[in-house]
Formats: C-alpha cells, sequence, structure tokens
C-alpha cells in the first residue's frame, strides 16, 4: 500500500512539475529579459588587385570570393569564357594563366596579381584568327559552341604542353619526349567535355595545327 502511494505521489508530482515547466515556457519574457539580438553580418571582405588580360592591365576591387571567371565575364565583360557546371568538372571555363591551361571557376581573382590571362577574345580575332580557331572551323570541331571556347584554349596549350616534353597518363616513357599523336591528345583534352560529341572533329583540328607546331 505505501508503495502504492509513493508511486502515485511520484507521479502527481512529476505532473505537476511538468505543468509547471510547460507554464515557464508560455510566459512572455518581460522587457528585461529579452534575448540579446544576433550580431549584424560582417560586411563582404573585398580586395583590389591587377592583372593582365589579353594584353592589357586592369585594376579590380572584389569581393574575394569571386572566381577568376566571374571577374572576366561579370567584371570585365569578357563573356566568350563559359560557366558550365562551375565545379572544375567540364573545362568550358579553360583560359590560359601565364601561358598555362587552368579552370577559371576554380580559382579566386585576387590569386591573380600581376598574372597575364589570355581568353578566347585574346587568342585571335575576327579578322585574324589564331590557327586553332582556323582549324575548328575548317574541321567542323564544334556544333553549339558552348564548350568551343575552353576547348580551343586547351587544345593551345596543349600542344604547347607536348612540346615542352610534358608527360602525360598515356605517355609510355616519362623522360622521352611525348609523341605528338591522338592518344596523347585525347588524354590531355579528357577534361573538356562536348555534349554535342566533337571530339573526334576537335582532334582533326588538333592534330592539323600540330603539323605546324
Ligand atoms: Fe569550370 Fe566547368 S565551368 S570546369
Ligand atoms: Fe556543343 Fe561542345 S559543341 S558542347
Amino acid at each position: 500500500m505505501n508503495d502504492l502511494c509513493d508511486i502515485s505521489l511520484s507521479r502527481r508530482s512529476l505532473l505537476i512539475a511538468g505543468a509547471l515547466s510547460a507554464t515557464a515556457t508560455t510566459v512572455p519574457l518581460t522587457a528585461d529579459a529579452q534575448p540579446t539580438p544576433a550580431p549584424a553580418p560582417a560586411p563582404p571582405s573585398t580586395a583590389k588587385f591587377t592583372f593582365q588580360v589579353n594584353g592589357k592591365p586592369h585594376t579590380l576591387e572584389v569581393d574575394t570570393r569571386t572566381t577568376l571567371l566571374d571577374a572576366l565575364r561579370e567584371h570585365l565583360h569578357l563573356n566568350g569564357t563559359k560557366k558550365g557546371c562551375d565545379h572544375g568538372q567540364c573545362g568550358a571555363c579553360t583560359v590560359l594563366v601565364n601561358g598555362r591551361r587552368i579552370n577559371s571557376c576554380l580559382s579566386l581573382a585576387v590569386m591573380h596579381e600581376g598574372d597575364k590571362i589570355t581568353t578566347i577574345e585574346g587568342l585571335g580575332t575576327p579578322e585574324q584568327l589564331h590557327p586553332m580557331q582556323a582549324a575548328f572551323i575548317k574541321h567542323d570541331g564544334y556544333q553549339c559552341g558552348y564548350c568551343t571556347p575552353g576547348q580551343i584554349c586547351s587544345a593551345v596549350a596543349v600542344l604547347d604542353e607536348i612540346k615542352q616534353g610534358i608527360p602525360s597518363h598515356v605517355s609510355a616513357d616519362l623522360n622521352a619526349k611525348p609523341l605528338l599523336n591522338a592518344a596523347e591528345m585525347r588524354e590531355r583534352m579528357s577534361g573538356n567535355i562536348c555534349r554535342c560529341g566533337a571530339y573526334s572533329n576537335i582532334i582533326d583540328a588538333m592534330t592539323e595545327v600540330a603539323g605546324r607546331v
């Protein structure tokens, strides 16, 4: 009997305590007890830098999170360089930095102080095409053209890499000069995706230009 009383008492105490805590949560806070407002978010941090794009000096002040791709497209209005995935997976944003190709969507603009950037607009002009641009046209190295600026920038850099003797994953002998063949070119162009599937024509265009290197 005593045990039963104890159990019922403790259940009653529990219910009372629960009711009190529920009431406490619904009691409005007095002016003194208002929570401290969250601090205002800090303004974005910006930085100024100077670089050369297609032979011309530019000074930009941008949010430090701005990618090189967005700096080129949104700030300098060089829209030839395309944004495909924005994640380093398609190669549409390929540009040359001091002669080497990079995915501009994966690089922060402010890291390029003093760099020399070449975009598709800087390779050739409509009146005087770069040999790679002319070869892409001759060999139908594109269909919709969205990947093409990145493909052409990459193709120019690939021939230069082979010329410099830089090996790739398919180079049989890492110490020998890489062969200037389709397998080498395909491997080196594998980071540039073409949804239209113009791959074989792109290799034909590169092969023609390579013959002139
Ligand atoms: Fe840069 Fe796709 S947009 S790799
Ligand atoms: Fe259309 Fe390459 S030409 S994606």
